[in-house]
């Protein structure tokens, strides 16, 4: 056993493109060669093929004032004429943009011809509201049409909208509308979730109580048909604003670095950063992406993100990409399991969807659902698969492939952040040999590097921490209201190489593996060990379904390493007896990754704490083995999880 073991879990498996998919790949090896010669001038070009400008740029890239970029700066456009007019324009007007699937089971087709067309009536609305270029917004609705028309009729007019995910509470709501002190929210009566309508305007009026008092109007979208308070001198109905208002609306061309959005996201304190996002870069760069990693065919495909809108991944890939490259796609209000637990097969089969993207969580929920599930509904059309939000172990990574996606077709694991705007390490499908586990390599005209703590780049293999070496098109142009805390979060670390918080390391191939957050990485008698490498080996043992590591506080060791694991349904007999059940899988670790890693416990459960957006809030399970009072658990999808994990640990 070596000092460092922190790669210890070898993956070996490689799945080359098969020859079908690489001879109709949109992406071909000539990127990687063009942005590696001219690295800016492939940008430029992709710009310029991409979108519709305008006023053509002169100028790519402006780096003189470290870190505030600008990209394309003298360019004007409209982000919302490219993800529509010119669509319409070009004689897509009929081609579907929005599949939509409510979550009780009703649905709706907008053509591209129709988006445009609400989206001109709700800018008017906007308009007559008040809103003027560079207000802003706050957008806090469900999975409906109208969120979408809502993002891009602030766009269109040149404001900026916040959109906040619809389970949030009033609290965080206000806070995010006070931030970026927004004059106008958009929301609903109510949205569906998992059969009950949860109540947003009441949210909404609640947080405006306790808001300082920015917003003067409310826009209020007809979905649950609930009943709800009103108040006359503030309140609007959608239907009878947006749906009287003329759809004749004249767009304006704004310059490439015009703010588009602001997008909260939490850091290592407990103030929400507001990510600011600006145009011309962003769209280029998402537009980009989700045509090259997906291989998008927007004249046969139907694509499928299952992220909210109130994430990065709903804004870039809901939203902007495949807007911006003519796609249609699939929008769902609802959840996997409501009302049975193959309502996302149902919606592939129903719609022929083609490309899916979505998390890891999700296919770890699916696996210990069990393989019969899925195998009810013709998957056939599927071609493409992508995963995000956190390193998909290879255990899913092959579950997703074979059990979705039938056994030959690419997965793609794209590893990006909100602060990045857009994809930025992943394998392109027709031309990369796709290797379970890992997100493989930085896309075309982005450079990424792995250093020491110290700054030193780390020459061949070995792990250190992620950072991106060069500026690039959809980077956050700051945090709103707050120049510094940019500065310090990502720039002070390493000067002008943007530090993204990730631990990785680079295989004898140059292919990237994420190992979880920096404050993941554990440090056990001296030797670096990743949580996401022993969640991963844990995962692999056929009786676990999920699997939660810690470092914990210990004596002698500095940290050891504790697990939090849900067996599978069909293993549960194992759970009867726990110490059996924890007995083997610390001894498969230690079998797999070396005695190192065994854990020092694990603890079999049946729940995992998980933020709205899936995340394991692995903060409160360390306090959990470290024997602390439970911290902080109201970014919790359900708050009474720890209460229940406590009670079985104990
Ligand atoms: C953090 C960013 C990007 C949209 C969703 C999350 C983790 C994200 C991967 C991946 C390993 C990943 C990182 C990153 N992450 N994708 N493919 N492999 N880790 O956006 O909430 O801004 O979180 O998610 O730790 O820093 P976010």
């Amino acid at each position: 056993m070596t000092a460092q073991i922190d790669h210890a879990l070898e993956e070996i498996r490689r799945f080359r493109p098969s020859p079908e998919f690489a001879a109709q790949s949109v992406a071909d090896p000539g990127l990687y060669e063009a942005a590696r010669t001219d690295r800016l001038g492939f940008w430029a070009d992709q710009a310029r093929s991409l979108l519709q400008w305008e006023k053509p740029f002169t100028r790519t890239l402006d780096w003189s004032n470290p870190p505030f970029a600008k990209w394309f700066d003298d360019g004007e456009l409209n982000v919302a004429v490219n993800c529509l007019d010119r669509h319409v324009a070009a004689g897509l007007g009929d081609r579907v943009a929005i599949h939509w699937e409510g979550e009780p089971g009703d649905s709706r087709t907008i053509t591209y011809a129709e988006l445009t067309d609400e989206v001109k009536r709700a800018a008017n609305v906007l308009t007559d509201l008040g809103v003027g270029e560079g207000d802003r917004v706050a957008i806090y609705l469900p999975m409906i049409p109208e969120a979408v028309v809502s993002m891009l009729a602030v766009a269109r007019i040149g404001a900026i909208h916040s959109v906040v995910f619809g389970g949030f509470s009033a609290e965080s709501l206000a806070s995010r509308i006070d931030d970026a002190e927004a004059s106008v929210v958009i929301t609903a009566d109510g949205g569906f979730r998992k059969g009950k309508i949860f109540p947003l305007k009441l949210t909404v009026d609640d947080a405006l109580e306790r808001s300082a008092g920015s917003v003067k109007q409310v826009l209020v979208v007809r979905r649950g048909e609930n009943e709800v308070a009103w108040n006359d001198e503030r309140d609007h109905w959608w239907h009878e604003t947006v749906g009287r208002a003329s759809n004749d609306h004249e767009p304006k061309a704004f310059g490439a670095e015009q703010p588009l959005f602001i997008l909260y996201t939490s850091g290592t304190t407990g103030k929400p950063k507001g990510i600011l996002h600006t145009s011309g870069g962003y769209l280029t760069q998402a537009a980009f992406t989700h045509k090259n990693v997906f291989d998008l065919h927007p004249e046969r495909d139907v694509y499928w993100c299952t992220a909210d809108v109130g994430w990065i991944t709903g804004h870039s890939y809901v939203v902007y990409g495949p807007l911006a490259n003519g796609a249609t796609q699939v929008l769902f209000e609802g959840t996997p399991d409501t009302p049975h637990p193959g309502r996302w097969w149902e919606i592939v089969e129903k719609y022929g969807v083609t490309i899916l993207y979505t998390a890891p969580t999700a296919i770890r929920s699916f696996m210990k659902l069990g393989r019969q599930i899925p195998h009810e509904f013709n998957l056939r059309t599927l071609r493409v698969l992508g995963s995000v939000g956190e390193p998909i172990n290879p255990e899913a990574w092959i579950w997703y492939r074979h059990v979705i996606g039938g056994g030959s077709i690419p997965v793609v694991d794209t590893w990006w952040q909100t602060e990045t705007g857009a994809i930025m390490i992943s394998a392109l499908p027709g031309i990369t040999d796709l290797k379970p586990g890992s997100a493989q390599v930085p896309i075309p005209g982005i450079s990424v590097d792995i250093l020491t703590d110290e700054g030193e780049h780390i020459v061949g293999e070995g792990g250190g921490l992620l950072v991106i070496t060069e500026p690039w098109p959809s980077m956050l142009r700051g945090i709103w209201g707050d120049p510094e805390r940019f500065k310090e979060t990502y720039w002070e670390k390493f000067g002008d190489k943007y530090f993204a918080g990730d631990g990785a390391r680079r295989d004898e191939d140059g292919d990237f593996w994420l190992l979880g957050r920096v404050d993941d990485v554990m440090n056990v008698s001296g030797h670096r060990l990743s949580t996401a490498e022993i969640e991963s080996s844990l995962v692999a043992h056929p009786w676990t379904a999920e699997a939660a590591v810690v470092g914990a506080h210990d004596e002698t060791t500095g940290q050891a390493v504790v697990a939090f694991v849900i067996l599978k349904a069909s293993q549960e007999e194992h759970g009867n007896d726990a110490v059996l059940a924890s007995e083997e899988l610390r001894t498969h670790v230690a079998r797999q990754i070396g005695p190192i890693a065994r854990p020092r416990q694990v603890f079999i459960v049946n729940e995992l704490p998980k933020t709205r957006s899936g995340k394991i809030m692995r903060r409160l399970l360390r306090d959990l083995a470290e024997g602390r009072e439970i911290g902080d658990t109201t970014t919790l999808a359900d708050t009474s999880i720890m209460q229940i994990i406590s009670a079985q640990v104990r």
